[in-house]
């Protein structure tokens, strides 16, 4: 077990690299069990998430290795259907594989996911496009057993919510299938765009990933490619939101403003310059900031769900009474506790969050209850007085990496031990 020590106060400031999407690498790395020979991968982070991801494809036989930022995956050897239960328990993202050893091999048997920190996380979406599909599938002690008896048929999918798993899964599932596919009120997140230019670099016939309807024309076989993952955006909403909080000035290399819309405009209300070129985001938080009067989570191009708890941490010190509302998930606010612990003016109601701005936050003891809940907790320490210690940090770990290394760059006094 590990924690992190912070000594709040410092204004961050300099410039950081931004990681490669977690939310991209996952679905690209299940995908790979579709190719015919070997993918290399670059711009991989180094989360415990992906190292997950990697020992599910080695327990289906694709043979991986992860060195530096790069995953290389052989898929030519694929000798199994099955996902142990201990492996799906180790990340939620887990489910995404489903659609990709269908598509691969007509078969699949895995576990659901398992409960999850941000409330109930259905799969009845991913399992009713499957069935769409010809996926016969059978439910028995909590495992799903899919077979395609008639082998996997493209169709025309309506999600009746832009589910970002549902949309990865049915993708991977078509991009072999018999027939085109068709999603309508398709997920529109940068990363279901990036898995379907990895398919596509993979030989895949894909169009509209960005558009609200993705078009996939099933091919006979995929051959291997080399591609880059995206950077991710959702870290760098996290470090702008714990510069801002420490009314500092920092510039995000490789993040991409384009994916980040809904995020910069809530920075400008608080009062931060915002400015952007093709491959940098420039934030300075120089001025007092100010209260952001409604901010709702909602499916891209919104504002996103897992940018919600870094930029309430942000809002804590603001001038006046931020209103946030989490309309995509049910239990999203596990940190406000965490926050009022550190003197925070946070009262929720369902899923709405009244957030009245304090003069100071107090360094304390405070727990992770998920990720981006614990890297919030990060941010209000940093713009803390005296030190806070943030423990349960495997959680903040499965989507940073090695945080304390990134904000030690931008003059943060932090540092991570064991405990
Ligand atoms: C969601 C977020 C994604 C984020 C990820 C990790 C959205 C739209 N999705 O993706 O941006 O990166 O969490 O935090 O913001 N649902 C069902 N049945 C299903 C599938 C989903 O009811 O079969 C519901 C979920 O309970 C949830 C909502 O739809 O309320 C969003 O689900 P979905 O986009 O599928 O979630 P993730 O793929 O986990």
């Amino acid at each position: 077990m590990q924690r992190l020590i912070i000594k709040g106060g410092k204004q961050l400031s300099g410039e950081l690299t931004v990681q490669g999407a977690k939310n991209s690498a996952l679905p690209i790395l299940a995908g790979c069990v579709l190719a015919g020979s070997q993918v290399k991968l670059r711009g991989i982070p180094e989360l415990s998430d992906v190292y997950a991801a990697c020992r599910i494809l080695a327990s289906l036989g694709v043979k991986t290795a992860f060195v530096d930022g790069t995953v290389t995956a052989d898929p030519t050897g694929i000798s199994s259907i099955h996902v142990p239960e201990k492996l799906m328990r180790q990340m939620r993202s887990s489910i995404v594989f489903l659609g990709a050893v269908l598509g691969k091999t007509g078969a699949c048997r895995l576990s659901f996911p398992g409960g999850c920190e941000l409330g109930p996380r259905p799969i009845d979406m991913h399992l009713r496009a499957l069935r769409q599909m010809g996926v016969k599938i059978t439910e028995k002690y909590g495992e799903l057993i899919c077979e395609c008896p008639h082998g996997i048929k493209g169709a025309v999918i309506n999600l009746p919510f832009p589910s970002v798993g549902a949309t990865e899964n049915i993708m991977l599932c078509a991009a072999l299938a018999d027939g085109e596919t068709v999603i309508c009120n398709a997920a529109r997140e940068p990363e279901i765009e990036d898995l379907a230019e990895f398919l596509r670099c993979c030989g895949a016939r894909i169009i509209g990933g960005s558009s609200g309807t993705v078009r996939i024309k099933g091919v006979k076989e995929l051959h291997g490619c080399e591609y880059t993952v995206m950077p991710d955006r959702i870290c760098a909403a996290t470090f702008m939101a714990a510069a801002a909080a420490t009314g500092g000035e920092i510039v995000l290399k490789g993040a991409r403003a384009q994916d980040l819309g809904a995020v910069t405009d809530v920075f400008r209300q608080a009062g931060c310059l915002v400015s952007d070129s093709a491959d940098r985001i420039y934030l300075n938080a120089k001025k007092p900031l100010r209260a952001v009067r409604d901010i709702k989570t909602l499916p891209y191009p919104g504002f996103p769900t897992d940018a919600q708890a870094p930029v309430m941490a942000m809002l804590c010190k603001a001038r006046g009474t931020s209103v946030i509302t989490e309309t995509i998930f049910s239990s999203r606010f596990r940190h406000v506790d965490e926050l009022a612990r550190m003197g925070a003016d946070i009262k929720t109601e369902g899923r709405t969050a009244v957030v009245t701005g304090v003069r100071e936050l107090y360094g304390t003891g405070v727990v992770a209850p998920d990720l981006r809940g614990g890297a919030a907790l990060v941010c209000a320490a940093l713009a803390a007085q005296g030190e806070s210690t943030v423990t349960n940090i495997c959680l903040i770990d499965r989507g940073y990496e090695k945080i304390e290394k990134t904000l030690a760059l931008l003059g943060a006094d932090i540092r991570r031990e064991n405990c």
